[in-house]
């Protein structure tokens, strides 16, 4: 009874998955997915550069779920952007992923050169080995500059959003232009504090679920697609039983009204990686 969400080109996307950022490669991230699989969960998000996409498909295969019943996302990084290595390293990752199509590809970052990545993953698409393709960490201009070229509109961009950087604006003119928005650090990040706000646990009370619990619907009630990582397996089953309760518009404005409008992660118009 999970939701999902229908991509502009007629993709469903489960609207929780799981972020691997972070987890460590080998059995941490073959467990990780594993356990996500086995809870329900039908998404994954990886990337190159968190250099576990080998064990993401490990997990999978271990897992026993189809892999035709599972939505795997993963992502160009920046090195290959600017060395114009598009097409060879999405081989690179599907080899690594021991997967013969990707869900979803996207560029991770708007590093210099992004515009002909873009014609590498519009090239990809037309392969079918990425059945949607999109962008991450792009703010209004990027999206602005890369739809005024284009012959496919991005299906979705992937950004920093959190109660404490909820990054609205971007989230509401995504939408405006038909793209999907999904959320990154959803839980306010590693070594963040959000999770420990009495105001989350208050509302959680009411329902009988965690802070985090309550975030995650916050993400799902706003329409975004939300990628809490946990490397605890309870942690992993918590995060995808959002189901069963709703926040009252109430709650909803009580969380919105936590923005800082301060990033945790880094500035898409200001990172040196
Ligand atoms: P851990 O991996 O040790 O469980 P984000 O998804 O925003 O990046 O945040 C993830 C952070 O929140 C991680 O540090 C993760 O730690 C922690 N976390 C994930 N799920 C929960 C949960 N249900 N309750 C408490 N902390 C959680």
């Amino acid at each position: 009874i999970q939701s999902t969400i229908t991509l502009n080109n007629g993709t469903v996307i489960p609207q929780v998955g799981l972020g691997v950022f972070q987890t460590p490669d080998g059995e941490t991230t073959v467990n990780a997915v594993t356990a996500a699989l086995e809870a329900g969960y039908r998404h994954i998000d990886t990337a190159m550069i968190y250099g576990n996409e080998a064990s993401v498909g490990e997990g999978l295969r271990r897992s026993g779920v189809p892999r035709d019943d599972v939505f795997v996302t993963t992502k160009l990084w920046n090195d290959d952007i600017r060395a114009r290595r598009g097409r060879d390293a999405f081989e690179e990752s599907l080899d690594r992923l021991g997967l013969d199509y990707v869900n979803l590809y996207l560029i991770h970052w708007p590093a210099d050169g992004w515009s002909q990545a873009w014609d590498d993953l519009q090239a990809i698409y037309a392969t079918g080995r990425a059945k949607a393709i999109g962008v991450s960490n792009f703010e209004r201009h990027h999206l602005e500059e890369l739809l005024a070229h284009t012959d496919v509109k991005p299906a979705v961009d992937q950004i920093e959003s959190s109660p404490q950087f909820a990054n609205q604006q971007l989230i509401d003119f995504a939408h405006a232009q038909g793209i999907d928005v999904e959320a990154w650090s959803p839980l306010g990040g590693t070594g963040g504090n959000l999770l420990a706000d009495p105001q989350l646990a208050e509302i959680g009370d009411k329902y009988g679920k965690s802070a985090a619990q309550v975030v995650i619907r916050w993400h799902i009630q706003r329409g975004v697609v939300v990628l809490p990582k946990s490397t605890h397996t309870e942690r992993i089953r918590q995060n995808i039983d959002v189901f069963d309760f709703n926040l009252t518009d109430a709650d909803m404005a009580a969380i919105d009204a936590i923005d800082t409008g301060k990033r945790n992660g880094a500035d898409p118009d200001h990172f040196d990686f």
